[in-house]
């Protein structure tokens, strides 16, 4: 049995676990004290709050505890927003805007990805992973991080596959098929979007009957994709997308200050997943601007195109074709005409663009890292506008760019019920 312990939580750790007396612990908050029982040498499993903290507060969903969904549902709002504030503050050690809530904290997320995970007995569960137990997936029967449909939905994919004899992707032995299930949502327009991604091998392929049982699960108008996933040792991992059934893209609104930008989304293709907090967090970013303007790790070119009409040209830079590909048909959707996009790595590509008034940096969680920076460095733009879903690095990163000054600091809340927070920094050159 395991060893039974009593901890008073005093902080957070990274992950947005609670810590105490040397042990971290999915779901406890700082001033909770808990009996827990030890898994690890510094991780416990939360087994009864004794005497809970003052913010604590009973959370919406009954999986809150088990799924890797929320680390914080069972904390106040406020005080979450209080928690990545501080966080923020002892950071950059400077001041910063209070945080842009997100207004209601639920059903705001447009896009969830689900994992099809099986037991040794062979029992089927789909839907998020489980923080305390690695590898394995809780069996998803609410969710409010989403509109209903997504539960909706998650609930018929459920019973498609509990009728089947179709085995979960093994992710150690390499064998079975169903690997995930994507939902996309327009928030603003209602467009719906359904992702089956499976293994790339003939052997474990669905047969032409379950493809056909799957996509009839789903109302006509429904976007239904098949993605195979091919990923073989030493070669870059493939997607091969198969259009089902319904329109082959989805179409999402954001409506910025006096602007409605239209968006086109396809399976493959990055979108921001918070709809609402992104028009806050574009509205926030948009800043003057006459000369050029570099828009650096631009997905389908949305900051590019708010910023084209002050800007004299823009130059949007993408890894991903099928953003690029997106971003294409952004730039018609939108009447724009001063924006080129470029396809390539931005570390590579950053010594050949040329200079620029503005230069917009939008990376994934690890950052720009010391080449981009020191490119960015040498192209000595005037301003840049950084914006980060992760501030740990986008931290670092502004410490190597030593010749630029921060001007403001605007946090948005894009992730309620989790540590993850959105950061919009505006530096200007000294
Ligand atoms: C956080 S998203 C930002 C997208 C966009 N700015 C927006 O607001 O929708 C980061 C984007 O960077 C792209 N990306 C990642 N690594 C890259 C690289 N080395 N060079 C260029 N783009 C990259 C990803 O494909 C993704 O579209």
């Amino acid at each position: 049995m395991a060893e039974a312990l009593f901890l008073d939580i005093k902080e957070f750790t990274k992950r947005g676990w609670g810590k105490g007396d040397g042990f971290e612990v999915f779901g406890a908050l700082p001033g909770d004290q808990i009996e827990a029982s030890k898994i690890r040498r510094h991780k416990a499993k939360l087994q009864s709050i004794i005497k809970p903290a003052k913010n604590r507060i009973a959370p919406k969903c009954k999986h809150v505890g088990i799924c890797g969904g929320c680390a914080f549902q069972q904390l106040d709002y406020k005080a979450q927003l209080d928690y990545k504030q501080n966080k923020l503050a002892e950071l950059f050690n400077q001041p910063i805007q209070p945080i842009i809530p997100c207004d209601p904290p639920f059903e705001h997320r447009n896009k969830m990805e689900y994992t099809f995970s099986q037991d040794k007995a062979g029992q089927k569960f789909l839907g998020l992973h489980m923080p305390q137990a690695k590898g394995r997936v809780i069996n998803l029967e609410e969710c409010h991080l989403t509109s209903p449909w997504f539960s909706q939905t998650l609930n018929a994919v459920q019973t498609w596959w509990g009728n089947s004899d179709i085995k979960a992707f093994h992710p150690h032995s390499g064998t079975g098929t169903l690997r995930t299930l994507t939902l996309r949502e327009g928030k603003r327009t209602g467009n719906k979007m359904v992702i089956l991604t499976t293994s790339s091998k003939a052997r474990d392929a669905l047969t032409k009957q379950q493809i056909f049982e799957f996509k009839n699960l789903f109302e006509k108008n429904t976007s239904v994709f098949l993605v195979l996933h091919q990923a073989v040792k030493g070669h870059p991992t493939q997607f091969f997308e198969m259009h089902l059934s319904g329109p082959d893209h989805i179409i999402e609104e954001l409506h910025i200050k006096d602007r409605i930008l239209k968006c086109k989304i396809s399976p493959l293709s990055f979108f921001q997943p918070n709809t609402f907090q992104a028009e806050k967090l574009y509205a926030e970013a948009l800043t003057d601007v006459s000369g050029p303007v570099l828009d650096l790790y631009a997905g389908s070119a949305t900051l590019g195109m708010l910023f084209a009409p002050k800007a004299s040209q823009v130059t949007s830079v993408e890894l991903s074709p099928y953003s690029i590909l997106d971003a294409e048909d952004n730039l018609q959707l939108n009447g724009i005409n001063n924006l080129k996009l470029i396809r390539g790595d931005v570390a590579e590509l950053l010594p050949t663009l040329l200079k620029s008034e503005l230069v917009i940096v939008d990376p994934p969680r690890p950052g720009l890292g010391p080449i981009a920076c020191s490119h960015l460095t040498t192209l000595a733009p005037q301003k840049i506008l950084y914006i980060s879903c992760n501030p740990d690095t986008q931290a670092d990163d502004l410490k190597r760019l030593k010749d630029y000054r921060i001007t403001s600091m605007q946090p948005v809340d894009q992730f309620p019920h989790t540590p993850h927070c959105e950061n919009i920094a505006h530096l200007e050159r000294i």
